[in-house]
């Protein structure tokens, strides 16, 4: 069947609203139609090129940011706090791991939700659930929860606002990373856990030495300063998608536009689903979510529709099976694609196999020894597979947050509540993303 940017209106479609206002909804539509690019084919094709060397084996992909955006968490420090620490994990990582890292957000565009169930009962009253922003709002109302096309619009705002920041954050590149060192004494300052990262602590070192080595936080170098940073989103509200689908003048080939990079999550990755054949007929690369449902054959099914030419780069795997189920079902996925000669970039997400509630007060959260353990078991995997652990995807941000659990602060299930601020699943804080990137740095080296 001919692809067609609307062709995804003939296959199943989950999670994507039934707007009541149609003529508005069209209207929406036709404004995002007329609205400038987000991101441009050049900056795709440039993510491509790292993409397809890390799918070769040379590189590292580190993928992450909210689970949901929202409107009311929008503000030049948040995301600068974001990206900061993205550039601080990143460090750490071409440091202890020696290969370029490609670092993707999910971010500028991250704002639709699959929810399991499509209501939410409070004290007797039922009323359709909070799908994100760019759909209905988080107040419990039933007026603010229909689902409003004109939301479209202000995430596309607020995404062009986004990318504006991250563009002046981006050219100011690694500079202002030499004041990394006091960064890092914030992070290690209470004398505990001085002695329980002293080794940590010695890598932070290190790898500033290997970044003055390399020149990449010299004012010698403004070639290395500008940092390329790329944006990314669950494909979901397949209307909005649609709709900023363009023709590329240069190479006359299609790409989404409003973002560098999207996924399909693990609920809409199914064979005649509209998600799969809406990211079918885009040439920007794209990522599958893969649970524990995920049936090795249709994994293949779907890649000879998503890439029937296996170009290198074109598919991340995102595996989130949780730290119990991952030895159960990624060898099985890891066979199949080697058996059928496929070439992908496998990167581990530990978040969303790992959310539980918790037991006092029935706050979600993820208890950051679950998501460190699927990440060491991910790594041991591969490597007893012969195949390689190519990327990190965490939903993290550079705030203060208290939503998941333990950590170097070792947050307590009390804590919870204190700065709990996410508008879907619980995020790693600042510390706790870095702890991360420490801890990840170590079980590579110890894994190759
Ligand atoms: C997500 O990435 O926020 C998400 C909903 O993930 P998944 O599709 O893997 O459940
Ligand atoms: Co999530």
């Amino acid at each position: 069947m001919e692809w067609e940017k609307n062709s995804w209106r003939n296959y199943k479609t989950k999670y994507v609203p039934d707007y009541s206002n149609t003529t508005e909804l069209n209207r929406v539509e036709n404004v995002l139609k007329q609205s400038s690019s987000l991101v441009f084919a050049n900056e795709i094709r440039s993510l491509d090129k790292k993409l397809a060397d890390i799918s070769a084996g040379n590189g590292f992909l580190l993928h992450g940011g909210d689970c949901a955006e929202s409107f009311s968490e929008f503000n030049a420090d948040n995301i600068e706090s974001t990206f900061k620490v993205v550039l601080q994990m990143a460090i750490i990582l071409t440091a202890g791991i020696k290969v370029p890292i490609t670092k993707i957000g999910r971010i500028a565009g991250q704002f639709a939700k699959p929810r399991t169930n499509s209501t939410e009962i409070i004290d007797g009253l039922e009323l359709p659930s909070y799908r994100g922003d760019i759909i209905n709002d988080i107040t419990f109302d039933e007026k603010l929860r229909q689902p409003d096309p004109n939301r479209m619009l202000k995430a596309y705002s607020q995404s062009a606002s986004t990318i504006a920041l991250l563009k002046s954050f981006s050219d100011r590149g690694y500079t202002d990373l030499k004041h990394l060192q006091s960064w890092n004494m914030e992070f290690i300052k209470n004398r505990k856990q001085e002695e329980r990262y002293h080794h940590l602590t010695n890598q932070i070192k290190d790898s500033l030495k290997f970044m003055e080595t390399l020149g990449l936080i010299s004012n010698d170098a403004p070639h290395l300063k500008k940092v390329e940073y790329f944006i990314s989103h669950e494909a979901l509200l397949l209307p909005y998608e649609e709709a900023l689908t363009r023709i590329d003048s240069e190479n006359g080939k299609i790409y989404n536009t409003g973002a560098h990079f999207v996924w399909i999550g693990d609920r809409t990755r199914f064979l005649d689903s509209a998600h799969v054949e809406y990211c079918r007929g885009i040439n920007n690369p794209i990522g599958i979510k893969c649970g524990p449902t995920l049936d090795p054959e249709e994994l293949i099914k779907l890649i000879d529709i998503l890439n029937p030419n296996n170009n290198l780069g074109r598919i991340t795997l995102i595996t989130r099976f949780g730290n119990d189920k991952i030895e159960t079902y990624l060898p099985k996925l890891i066979r199949a694609i080697k058996n059928e000669g496929r070439s992908v970039i496998w990167s581990c997400d530990p978040m969303h196999g790992n959310t539980i509630k918790g037991a006092e007060n029935g706050i979600k959260t993820r208890p950051f020894e679950r998501i460190l353990d699927e990440v060491k078991k991910n790594f041991s995997i591969h490597t007893s597979e012969g195949t390689k652990a190519g990327g990190i995807h965490l939903e993290m941000t550079g705030q203060n947050v208290t939503e998941c659990t333990g950590g170097i602060d070792e947050i307590s299930e009390e804590d919870l509540s204190n700065r709990y601020r996410t508008h879907c699943d619980p995020r790693l804080n600042a510390n706790q993303a870095i702890e991360m990137a420490f801890l990840i740095t170590d079980k590579f080296r110890n894994s190759n």
